[in-house]
């Protein structure tokens, strides 16, 4: 990867110091009367999205993008929830290489810089694709643009060789509608249908351990266009052209629903010899009916052993490409929708885990983990009133065992089994909708899991 720019990534700091910060935050009382509280788990505590997928053997991942990892929320709600990211924008051409043979990768960096400091895989989007394209591309003889695109994907590729799981090679190449036609595009119109084989054959040459997918959208069930690709990918896999993946965009509303074949048409995917992966996933809604939906499209994954992973597309509904339909997990303020526990839900987690402990009404308790390393991180409370103003407030935190607890701050904490409660130290009283935060650091003794953040009870 090339230079990142100074000041761009969070530094990654040295677990000593990070302990220290811990310690010098220590309120007084805050550790149990041995030093440390220790917490049994509720053993179905699966916090974070990442986490849940991970023991199903699949990831769980987000769209990011560049320009919002500096807005706390934002960063803290991707860094505790998911564990592979993919550039929304930032490595597309035009973002790239809006100038011929000039790549511009700072914005791309920065998002695989954070990714990779949190532990995060990345998906590459996308190398060869009609759309985002600079002016100048449209503009070259067929000869020079297959050598313009070989060498896009050459740059590119080489750029983050050995940084991206998978690679959608080319996107979007196929017609909607009943002609299962190829896409009018630059390359289509001047190289042929040869491009697709060519850009596939010289992504390989450049990155033998990536996984190269093609991507699409209207592809999720059976249909003209689904079985145009399926063609392709049965033709590619029977003469030896390396492709290794089909994306599904999986982009649903109530005029494009989650097709009630989306599982047989990963399936039939997949028996062809590639990986299926559910890549820009988001379905307008809300409530219950959304939840709903998303269940449907977890379970469709889990139950094809291919389907290696699911991305959805963008962190919050605030910043998604159709933000007015609401189509994420969570919403303009980062709280979790129900769609985020039916995620979780359907990926074996509990809603209680690493997030929202709901309330009474009368407050709320968001978890968020602020910082991790090796061997312990800190976790953060986000208490927040309601419609009217409290008084004192109390939330119970559950840390699954090994892991324990080894400092609180801006809390005080009492334990009664494996419940560690949590009450104010200083900041009980609440305006209206105001909030207050306090944190605990944990050791966590090889656990993975997030802890389990209670409702929040407030008098
Ligand atoms: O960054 C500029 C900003 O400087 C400028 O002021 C503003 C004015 O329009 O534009 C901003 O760029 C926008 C960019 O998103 C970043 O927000 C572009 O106009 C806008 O076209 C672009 O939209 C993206 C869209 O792809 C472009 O086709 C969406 O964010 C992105 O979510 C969307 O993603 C696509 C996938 O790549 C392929 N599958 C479909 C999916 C949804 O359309």
């Amino acid at each position: 990867m090339a230079q990142i720019p100074p000041g761009s990534i969070p530094a990654r700091t040295h677990p000593s110091a990070r302990a220290r910060r811990a310690l010098s935050l220590l309120t007084a009382g805050v550790l149990a009367a041995a030093g440390v509280v220790a917490l049994a788990g509720n053993a179905q505590a699966v916090g974070a999205l990442g986490d849940a997928a991970a023991a199903k053997g699949r990831y769980f991942g987000t769209a990011v993008a560049a320009n919002h990892l500096g807005e706390a929320a934002y960063a803290s709600t991707l860094n505790a929830q998911f564990d592979s990211v993919t550039p929304e924008n930032e490595m597309k051409w035009d973002a790239l290489e809006s100038t011929r043979d000039s790549f511009s990768f700072a914005a791309a960096d920065r998002i695989v810089g954070h990714a990779q400091s949190k532990g995060m895989k990345v998906r590459g989007h996308t190398l060869v694709w009609h759309s985002q394209l600079p002016g100048w591309v449209g503009g070259l003889g067929a000869t020079d643009l297959r050598s313009a695109m070989n060498n896009h994907i050459t740059q590119v590729m080489t750029h983050y060789k050995g940084e991206i799981h998978s690679w959608d090679v080319v996107n979007e190449a196929y017609q909607d509608g009943s002609s299962g036609a190829r896409r009018s595009s630059p390359f289509q119109d001047k190289l042929g249908n040869g491009f697709i084989e060519e850009a596939f054959r010289t992504a390989r040459t450049v990155d033998a351990d990536a996984k190269l997918c093609y991507n699409d959208y209207n592809t999720d069930g059976r249909n003209a266009k689904s079985n145009a690709v399926y063609d392709m990918v049965k033709d590619f896999k029977q003469r030896g052209v390396p492709i290794d993946c089909v994306g599904f965009q999986s982009h649903f509303n109530s005029n494009s629903p989650v097709p009630s074949d989306f599982q047989a048409n990963l399936q039939r995917f997949a028996d062809l010899g590639v990986d299926v992966q559910i890549t820009e996933l988001d379905i307008e809604g809300s409530g219950s009916a959304q939840a709903a939906n998303y269940t449907k499209v977890v379970n469709a994954c889990l139950a094809v052993t291919r389907c290696t992973g699911i991305t959805v597309w963008g962190v919050t509904d605030k910043y998604s490409w159709r933000s007015s339909g609401t189509p994420l997990l969570f919403d303009g303020d980062y709280n979790k929708k129900p769609a985020y526990d039916a995620v979780l839900a359907a990926l074996g987690g509990s809603s209680g885990g690493g997030g929202d402990g709901g309330g009474t009404g009368a407050c709320t308790a968001t978890y968020t983990q602020t910082s991790t390393w090796n061997g312990g991180y800190n976790g953060q409370v986000t208490v927040k009133a309601g419609g009217s103003a409290i008084t004192n407030w109390t939330v119970p935190v559950t840390v699954p065992s090994p892991q324990k607890v080894s400092a609180v701050w801006n809390g005080t904490p009492s334990t009664s089994g494996d419940v560690m409660t949590v009450r104010p130290t200083w900041n009980g009283s609440l305006a209206a909708g105001s909030s207050t935060t306090f944190g605990f650091t944990v050791t966590t003794n090889g656990g993975t899991s997030a802890p389990a953040v209670g409702a929040c009870t407030a008098s």
